[in-house]
């Protein structure tokens, strides 16, 4: 048995509980031979994080390349060859990496033709779309339950590109058949020479497998980081499906997404933010505004909100106006899309939820400065189900009627910023609040999007 274990950070709620900047905050502390790993999902990932005084989003490469530690894009995850070199580009000159970057030989390729399948597919769907972020993650690992998917490893065979070939085709005959649409080379033209540069630098790169290099890491007893991308609610079998992604966001993903034992995952750290937010379509009890924020999140532009509602107040007695001021006090818009994110209040039942599936016994509080400008939060403690009181969340939350139950908490009176290193009395009992409620400890909170903008508790 290996003495050190790796430690998954997951994301509790869905998707962008700021996994980025909690990750970069520890990779600052690793030694060069420890490792950050991503073990699933692709470029429909955006993690954020300020690297001196200029923010950068990652999409495939672990939020730990500002640091010194090895980085690695795990087996169970889809890789767009194209968007993988495009991301690389973004990282400033003076920072060496590539000789710290591999990949595994088992992720899967996402190809030009997978981003169309998804756009196609999704528009097919009208009003019932899931709201993917239509960068070909669905389709890519459909292809890998089919069989037929091509991988990392696969680059270097010599028929290689007879096998994209074949694979591309059927994919056009998917699209013709299923949904009537004629695929033209204009549709694939750009993706396709991006994706072909980007097998070329895939081939430059270190190609190992994912468990060589964990056991080998774990039993010289260095640091090993597996990096979640997006949140347990959009896990593939435990989320609110089918408004998920598709694959294992959740610590169990782990083991599985590297081809590891799962005695050498540890206990996963927790992130989540001090309220909740949803991108695309689903279920999501505690919304502000409720049917109508999730229509305007769905139809408007972050630039036509900021100019029908100039100053959103956060105190105001009509919840959509709330929810609409606590996307600009966070900056709640997607990070790979530009979306509008939908915000809400904190949903103690999705959270224990949460935390039982990973079981993350270590919680990072995001966010919370976000709440500086309220008099008032809420937090809903469980829900009103067929006329009963619960915090069981239903097979299929997104039929079921929920009222939700809540608790308020008043504000600090001033920004979170003023109290330097500690928090202010009632920020406090928000937090033991939750501690006490949801079972684990709060060993950091974010008081602001830089990296030091951390309040580190048990210390
Ligand atoms: P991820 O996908 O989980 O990495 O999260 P994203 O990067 O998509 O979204 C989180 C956003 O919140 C980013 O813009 C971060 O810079 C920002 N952020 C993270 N932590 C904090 C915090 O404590 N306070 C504030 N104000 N912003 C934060
Ligand atoms: P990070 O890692 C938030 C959402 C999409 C959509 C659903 C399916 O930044 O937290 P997909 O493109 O995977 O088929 O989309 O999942 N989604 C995310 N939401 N953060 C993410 O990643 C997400 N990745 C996918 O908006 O609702
Ligand atoms: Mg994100």
């Amino acid at each position: 048995m290996k003495q050190n274990k790796i430690t998954p950070i997951i994301g509790l709620q869905w998707g962008d509980e700021g996994k980025g900047k909690g990750v970069a905050r520890i990779a600052s502390r690793l030694k060069s031979s420890d490792l950050i790993v991503r073990f699933q999902g692709g470029n429909n990932a955006g993690h954020t994080i300020w690297h001196k005084g200029k923010s950068y989003v990652f999409k495939l490469i672990p939020s730990g390349v500002f640091g010194r530690a090895q980085i690695h894009l795990g087996a169970g995850m889809v890789i767009n060859p194209g968007a993988l070199r495009d991301e690389i580009k973004t990282i400033p000159k003076d920072v060496s990496f590539l000789n710290r970057l591999s990949v595994s030989p088992h992720a899967v390729l996402t190809m030009p033709t997978h981003i169309l399948l998804d756009s196609v597919s999704e528009k097919n769907k009208g009003k019932k779309k899931i709201g993917s972020t239509g960068r070909g993650i669905s389709p890519s690992y459909t292809d890998l339950t089919l069989r037929r998917a091509l991988r990392v490893g696969d680059i270097f065979q010599n028929d290689f590109k007879k096998r994209y070939v074949k694979l591309a085709n059927e994919h056009k005959e998917t699209l013709q058949k299923v949904f009537n649409y004629k695929t033209s080379s204009k549709d694939i033209k750009e993706n396709e020479k991006g994706f072909w540069k980007g097998i070329k630098l895939l081939r430059s790169l270190s190609i190992i497998n994912s468990a060589s290099l964990i056991e080998k890491a774990l039993g010289s007893e260095y640091i090993v980081i597996a990096e979640g991308a997006q949140g347990t609610l959009l896990d593939v079998r435990f989320g609110n499906y089918p408004y998920v992604t598709s694959s294992h966001t959740i610590a169990g993903g782990v083991a599985t997404g590297l081809g590891i034992p799962p005695e050498y995952v540890g206990g996963a750290i927790g992130i989540f933010k001090a309220y909740a937010t949803k991108i695309g379509e689903g279920p999501f009890p505690t919304e502000l505004g409720g049917k109508k924020s999730a229509i305007w999140c769905r139809d408007k532009k972050y630039a036509y909100e900021k100019k029908r509602f100039l100053n959103p107040d956060p105190n105001s007695k009509d919840e959509f106006e709330q929810g609409i001021a606590l996307r600009r006090l966070g900056f709640e818009i997607g990070a790979v899309t530009g979306r509008l994110r939908r915000t809400g209040w904190l949903d103690i039942p999705l959270l224990k939820y949460a935390i039982n599936i990973n079981n993350a016994r270590e919680l990072v509080l995001t966010k919370l400065d976000v709440l500086n400008n309220f008099k008032k939060i809420k937090v809903c403690t469980s829900y009103i189900i067929a006329g009963k009181k619960t915090i069981e969340i239903p097979f299929d939350l997104f039929r079921v009627k929920i009222k939700c139950v809540y608790k308020s908490f008043p504000v600090w009176k001033r920004n979170l910023s003023d109290y330097g290193n500690t928090l202010p009395k009632e920020a406090l009992v928000y937090i033991k609040f939750l501690e006490k409620t949801l079972g684990a400890k709060i060993i950091y909170v974010g008081t602001g999007p830089e990296e030091h903008h951390v309040v580190e508790r048990y210390w």
